[in-house]
């Protein structure tokens, strides 16, 4: 059975919203059954079933969104331990909320890639293009 990801993000006008469909992309063309979702609508399950994760949240005053970090502190009554976990997020000038995702994931235990993957404002091809081999370093990583 393919080995799945799961994406759950926050974006407040899409920028994140499309580094989230790029590593989806990467994601299922190197085999991963991938669920992508708004964190808006994810569940404890969503993670539950994953082998790996990828967390994507957008920076807004100094800070990760809101309901993206009490999302992922919610995740603390998940067994994460080994799975593997990322963090992505488009940002403007300082890019904290992505930094803070990492080290909350490295806290439960997870096999986490670091640095997250951090574009600038809209991601143009060449952002797009890190995306999709994110996908598919994920892919790779749970396979190991
Ligand atoms: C009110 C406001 C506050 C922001 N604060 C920050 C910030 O503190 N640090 C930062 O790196 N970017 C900041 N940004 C820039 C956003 O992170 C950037 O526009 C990003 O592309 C938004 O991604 P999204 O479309 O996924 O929401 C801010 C943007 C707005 C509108």
């Amino acid at each position: 059975m393919a080995k799945k990801l799961a994406i759950i993000y926050g974006t407040g006008f899409g920028n994140t919203g499309l580094m989230a469909k790029a590593i989806e992309e990467g994601a299922k063309a190197a085999g991963l059954d991938v669920l992508i979702k708004n964190v808006t609508d994810a569940t404890l399950a969503d993670v539950q079933n994953a082998d790996a994760i990828a967390i994507g949240l957008a920076t807004y005053k100094g800070a990760g969104m809101p309901g993206v970090i009490k999302y992922v502190e919610s995740l603390a009554k998940v067994p994460l331990k080994n799975k593997v976990g990322t963090a992505f997020g488009s940002y403007g000038w300082s890019g904290e909320g992505p930094i803070v995702i990492t080290k909350m994931l490295s806290g439960y235990g997870m096999i986490v890639l670091d640095p997250p993957l951090r574009i600038k404002r809209i991601p143009e091809e060449e952002g797009l293009e890190e995306c999709r081999k994110l996908g598919k370093m994920i892919a790779e990583r749970i396979k190991k």
